[in-house]
């Protein structure tokens, strides 16, 4: 499996004291000596950790792989067609949570969600959408024709160690399985860790993990190189 890291949580911290410590693009440069797949970012609509100019600064570096997950607006679609992210992660946004809590319902919003990735994918963006593993949500995205989906891996992350963990395993399981025989890739992240990582391995044919929080808070205490050194081992098995 391939590993993107989430480096949102550089810019919480940056923009706390509002000046530029600890620099976005340090840990971008970090990241790309780890030869990392993706720098994942959420621009957020209210833009509380990665801004406008971050996003732009990592779309300019060369040989980065910029997935861009944000919300199924006009505002974000006109950047992400400004910007040519190589690939966008269509996310559900409230704006008072802490962090993205479930997935995007699709199924609900069924004909904005294919007028929503049609230029996308005319420019060739990769599009996968952030979905909770539910079967009614996977067969919405196979009709967008978005050739991924990033299964939401949060409700798994909070039982784990505990007796919920079995059942929310295997719904992520059998969501990447039957969204594979609709001819979906599969991704998956939120809330993966050093140690609940390590049972994605059990799901077949999983392309790539998105992982944030866990990286950043690791780096505090032994360095981002090695935080991300670390995930990636456990990533690629
Ligand atoms: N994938 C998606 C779609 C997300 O929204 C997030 C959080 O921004 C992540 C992965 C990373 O989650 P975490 O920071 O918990 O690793």
């Amino acid at each position: 499996m391939l590993l993107g890291v989430n480096i949102d949580h550089v810019a919480t911290l940056r923009n706390a004291r509002g000046g530029n410590d600890p620099n976005v693009m340090d840990a971008v440069r970090i990241c790309k000596i780890c030869e990392v797949a993706s720098i994942t970012t959420h621009l957020r609509e209210d833009r509380r950790h990665i801004k406008d100019a971050d996003v732009e600064a990592i779309r300019m570096l060369p040989r980065v792989r910029l997935n861009l997950e944000m919300a199924m607006t006009d505002e974000m679609q006109e950047i992400a067609l400004r910007l040519r992210p190589h690939a966008v992660c269509i996310v559900p946004e409230k704006r008072q949570e802490l962090t993205t809590e479930g997935g995007l319902d699709v199924a609900g919003q069924q004909e904005r969600a294919i007028e929503f990735v049609k230029p996308l994918l005319e420019k060739n963006i990769e599009v996968s959408f952030f979905i909770d593993p539910a079967i009614e949500q996977i067969a919405a995205v196979a009709k967008t024709g978005a050739p991924f989906i990033e299964l939401h891996t949060g409700r798994y992350s909070e039982v784990f160690g505990t007796e919920g963990e079995e059942q929310a395993f295997q719904d992520l399981k059998g969501a990447a399985i039957f969204a594979q025989n609709f001819g979906l890739k599969v991704n998956a992240g939120h809330g993966l860790n050093y140690q609940n990582v390590k049972r994605m391995h059990e799901i077949p044919n999983l392309t790539e993990l998105n992982i944030g929080h866990s990286i950043i808070a690791r780096s505090i205490f032994v360095g981002l190189e090695r935080a991300v050194k670390e995930m990636k081992t456990l990533c690629e098995g």
